[in-house]
């Protein structure tokens, strides 16, 4: 089973890898929201990595009896709860990574930032807390309006004066997953081998794949381009429609938050061949936030890959220009909002 999850999620160059021997287990990764529709999958998902030695569960809601269920598992890390806001200082002490999934998700007809009067305030009392209990962990943000709420937790970390860029994340890898679903499934190509970046920000239209960057090359025609790039942007909308007030995506995000935890730890490990799109501190564009594809190490981001924005097709450029005002927008709203609390 173990070797099932890190061939599906474990990636070298693109590549699935075959783990023959289970790798050292030493990394700890805390789930914040850990009670919710993604916290769930996400955290038995951790609990398969042979990577990982404990996986902290913490929620306002009470997770014992999620993590007795999880505990079961025989896979080799242990499984501890904490509920409440008493008990996330324990959550968060030396951890490796933190993943926030807290926040209340989607109803058919809003958009992600509908979701940021309630969220906003979530994800900033949570990183006053990783600042103040683990600030070298790295942060994976998994919270919507994404191209909000990693700008607030980039100035809660300054104003606690233990912001490090290199180590907070938007996690946008759902968006890379889907488009490299729908490319497969139209190109009819192995799913395994197509790797489309998706770069901008994570809502709507600042969600952009250059599918002139697939890998391995492809052609598509315009009306191709045009109804992927919009089936990718809309992704989250057709789960949000189809689970009818329910919620939205949780075990495709569970299933992509999870690849990102993967990445993380291997470059944490040593791996120095580890490379997401993720939404990050960015001098790429103007913008001071912005998804692109990152090469990762122990330390953090280690480069920013510049090259997939060079030779873009008119299409994409146009679609880069037009998804900078309300990145702009959204990253401005969530600065004010965290410089405005006392
Ligand atoms: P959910 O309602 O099922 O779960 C959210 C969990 O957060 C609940 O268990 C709740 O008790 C918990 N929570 C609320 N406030 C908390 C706090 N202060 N501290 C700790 N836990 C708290 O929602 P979900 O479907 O798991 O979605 C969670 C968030 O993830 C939403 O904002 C959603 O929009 C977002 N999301 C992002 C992506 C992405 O690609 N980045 C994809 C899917 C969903
Ligand atoms: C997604 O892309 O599925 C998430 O951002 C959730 C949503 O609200 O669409």
């Amino acid at each position: 089973l173990r070797d099932s999850f890190t061939t599906c999620v474990t990636r070298k160059n693109h590549e699935p890898v075959l783990c023959q021997q289970p790798q050292a287990s030493s990394f700890k990764v805390a789930i914040l929201g850990a009670a919710g529709g993604i916290g769930q999958p996400l955290a038995l998902l951790i609990k398969m990595s042979p990577l990982v030695s404990a996986v902290h569960l913490y929620d306002v809601a009470d997770v014992k009896g999620i993590a007795a269920d999880l505990s079961h598992c025989n896979t080799p890390s242990q499984v501890l709860d904490f509920t409440g806001p008493a008990e996330l200082p324990n959550a968060l002490k030396g951890v490796d990574v933190v993943v926030i999934p807290a926040g209340v998700p989607r109803k058919p007809g809003m958009t992600r930032d509908d979701l940021f009067n309630v969220n906003a305030g979530i994800v900033k009392s949570l990183i006053e807390a990783v600042a103040d209990n683990c600030p070298e962990a790295f942060i994976h943000i998994i919270s919507n309006p994404v191209n909000s709420t990693v700008p607030i937790a980039a100035e809660v970390l300054k104003k606690k004066g233990v912001y490090d860029p290199k180590k907070l994340f938007g996690v946008t890898t759902l968006d890379v997953v889907r488009a490299n679903t729908f490319v497969a499934q139209k190109k009819n190509l192995r799913l395994i081998d197509v790797d489309v970046p998706v770069v901008g920000g994570h809502a709507g239209i600042t969600i952009l794949p250059l599918l002139s960057k697939t890998k391995p090359s492809v052609s598509f025609t315009d009306s191709e381009v045009q109804e992927l790039t919009m089936r990718i942007q809309n992704a989250g909308t057709e789960v949000v429609e189809a689970k009818a007030g329910t919620g939205s995506a949780t075990l495709s995000m569970a299933y992509a938050a999870a690849r990102f935890v993967e990445s993380s730890l291997r470059a944490i490990d040593g791996d120095a061949d580890v490379y997401e799109c993720c939404y990050v501190q960015s001098e790429l564009t103007e913008l001071p936030f912005f998804a692109s594809r990152v090469k990762i190490g122990r330390k953090g981001v280690e480069a920013v890959i510049s090259s997939d924005l060079r030779g873009l097709t008119e299409y994409e450029s146009e679609a880069l220009e037009a998804l900078k005002p309300e990145l702009k927008a959204s990253i401005e709203k969530g600065v004010a909002f965290a410089n405005k609390q006392p």
